[in-house]
């Protein structure tokens, strides 16, 4: 079974109190492990080396960062590389998410540029895809997200490809408390996976996870993660809720 995966991205929330309250809520919880589970701390960078710490030799957590930077090391400022978060033994990198599109402008020539240097420093990217509104209203979002993917990982070979995780987040249901129905996320995340399989082949596409993520809740999640190309998610607003996120690892397969 490919991996389930309910990974909490925080954005740009929390102060460092903040974060040792959820890091210890969450993880005191105990929850069952399974080889096939992994609950995902996707921490702003300040946290990395805590939530690091507080999962050491616990099964099933891992830890995130929200994005880097495509050069290794230099004059630039404000940025973190991947070579960095690689030395503190972080496991995932979010890339591409639509706030980094959107808001800094981050193209698919820049996050095609952020996979590899990911790949090359051992993380695995978290690579996100979706549409705005406009594009579903007019019905054109399969073309959309498609383009996406070949532009920023289709030039990965298949063993790269491996180290890959997908997360499928509508522009339009993130942070607007409107969800894409199960069966919206469903249709999506099988032809995403379709296109994986005609162009690495059925095996590569059968065992890349591929997360949903906008509006998920503890109301909501089971639903969702219960669909067949649906392998759990990416939650922002409740992960930063104790019970909200117990209860969205809680419904994963
Ligand atoms: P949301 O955010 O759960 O608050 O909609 C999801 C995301 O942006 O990853």
């Amino acid at each position: 079974m490919r991996k389930q995966i309910a990974a909490a991205n925080w954005k740009m929330n929390g102060t460092l109190q903040q974060a040792n309250e959820l890091l210890d809520g969450i993880i005191n919880e105990k929850i069952s492990y399974s080889p096939h589970r992994e609950v995902v701390f996707a921490v702003p960078f300040p946290y990395l080396i805590l939530a690091k710490e507080k999962i050491k030799n616990i099964n099933g957590y891992k830890v995130a960062a929200q994005n880097c930077y495509t050069k290794s090391s230099g004059a630039f400022t404000g940025e973190v590389s991947a070579a960095m978060l690689q030395s503190i033994e972080v496991d995932y990198v979010i890339i591409g998410h639509s706030e980094r599109r959107e808001i800094f402008a981050e193209n698919s020539k820049m996050l095609a540029a952020k996979v590899d240097v990911c790949l090359a420093n051992n993380l695995s990217p978290i690579f996100c895809c979706g549409e705005p509104l406009q594009i579903r209203e007019a019905e054109t979002q399969n073309e959309y997200v498609a383009t996406q993917i070949q532009e920023s990982l289709f030039h990965l070979t298949n063993d790269q490809l491996k180290n890959v995780v997908v997360a499928y987040e509508p522009i339009w249901a993130i942070g607007t408390g409107k969800t894409a129905t199960a069966q919206q996320a469903q249709d999506m995340q099988a032809f995403i996976r379709n296109i994986f399989k005609e162009k690495y082949g059925d095996e590569v596409a059968k065992n890349i996870s591929i997360l949903y993520g906008g509006s998920v809740k503890a109301t909501n999640a089971k639903e969702i993660f219960e669909m067949p190309d649906v392998d759990g998610g990416l939650v922002g607003g409740a992960s930063l809720s104790v019970p909200e996120f117990i209860s969205i690892i809680k419904s994963l397969k």
